[in-house]
């Protein structure tokens, strides 16, 4: 099933642009036009407020599916890690939507949040992978995000899809809403599968980057600013579950506040600089830890990159910009671990999908 590749995370990397395509496919209208089940647009119309419960990667996600379903359709979203959210829940608004976002949908914290929502008489939307699941069979509405099975441990083209399939729910609300929409969604999903396959030309420098900056290294650190930040939180995520550097995701202005302790001599840092409006501050964050040695492997984006930069994404809508910046990201966390040593497919200690809580 790997065929030619050597792991079947490289190939589920590889699969991002044919999954993105086959999204847009699967949402398309026969009038051309994206669509989603018009009783889960009600639903989503209905709430208050949307509650994203999940775990992981798939958590990572829905930072940034908030972002999308906030600026679009301009419903507020709160965003919770499903083992938490159970024993401390916050206070609810009077009409909220649980989705829960879960690439196995199986997994056991979350399921434990659905059902006990269920209990108190909320709606719920699952979306997964997995058609069939027990989130998906549980929960009141389902959306698919038809990436493909994915074998690895390490999530990749789940993350993607899932972050395809919200920017796709928020798009949708949002029509539905009357709101004009800023951008034509479908086009622009088109230019990041076209831009996935670009950074996949460029895997020989990625592999140089990762052995350059983390063949040897103990820890990492990822920083950026605005949805760059969430980005960080899932390549340090990547790194550390397949490689065992100890990698830690932080928002650009946060790591001076204790974290900068940690900086000595060649300690690598990871910038992603995608958006305009942070280009300048997260720059100004890189060169503090610089000051103090850091190794800083700026991440940026085509229009915005400067001199020094040590790779450049293809420009894309800067919404969206986490569909491609996070694909470098999972090549180096690949790369890292292969030179490494390290098992890249069944990392230590971890399972697919966690069914206990
Ligand atoms: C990371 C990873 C895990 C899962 C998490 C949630 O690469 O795979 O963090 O994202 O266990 O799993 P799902 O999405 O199946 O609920």
């Amino acid at each position: 099933e790997k065929g030619t590749y050597p792991h079947y995370m490289l190939k589920e990397i590889d699969e991002q642009p044919l999954a993105i395509r086959k999204i847009i496919q699967e949402y398309q209208g026969q009038d051309g036009k994206l669509n989603i089940d018009p009783s889960i647009v009600e639903a989503v119309k209905d709430a208050d407020r949307l509650y994203i419960i999940a775990a992981g990667t798939s958590y990572h996600a829905g930072l940034l599916g908030k972002q999308f379903i906030e600026k679009l359709a301009k419903i507020p979203v709160e965003v919770h890690v499903a083992s938490e959210f159970g024993y401390n829940m916050p206070l609810l608004s009077e009409k909220p939507l649980f989705i829960f976002i879960t690439q196995s949908g199986e997994t056991a914290d979350s399921r434990a949040v659905l059902v006990h929502v269920k209990e108190l008489g909320y709606p719920t939307l699952t979306i997964t992978n997995v058609p069939g699941s027990t989130l998906s069979r549980e929960a009141d509405y389902t959306l698919l995000l038809h990436a493909g099975p994915e074998i690895a441990v390490a999530s990749t083209k789940a993350y993607t899809a899932q972050m395809a399939v919200l920017s796709i729910l928020a798009d949708v609300t949002a029509k539905s809403k009357g709101y004009e929409p800023e951008f034509d969604l479908i086009h622009e999903l088109g230019i990041i599968a076209n831009a996935m396959e670009v950074v996949f030309e460029e895997k020989e420098d990625i592999e140089k980057i990762a052995t350059e900056y983390l063949a040897t290294t103990r820890n990492a650190f990822f920083i950026g600013r605005g949805i760059d930040f969430y980005v960080g939180l899932e390549g340090s995520l990547k790194l550390k579950e397949i490689s065992y550097i100890q990698a830690e995701g932080f928002a650009g202005g946060e790591l001076k506040h204790g974290t900068i302790a940690l900086i000595e001599d060649g300690t690598p840092i990871i910038a992603l600089a995608t958006q305009e409006s942070v280009n300048l501050s997260i720059r100004g964050n890189v060169k503090e830890v610089v000051a103090r040695g850091a190794n800083p492997c700026i991440i940026s984006m085509k229009g915005l990159e400067m001199e020094g930069d040590r790779f450049i994404v293809p420009a894309v809508h800067e919404m969206l910009t986490p569909l491609i910046s996070v694909v470098p990201l999972q090549l180096i966390a690949y790369y890292a671990a292969l030179h490494r040593g390290c098992d890249v497919d069944k990392p230590r200690n971890l399972a697919k999908s966690v069914t206990v809580e």
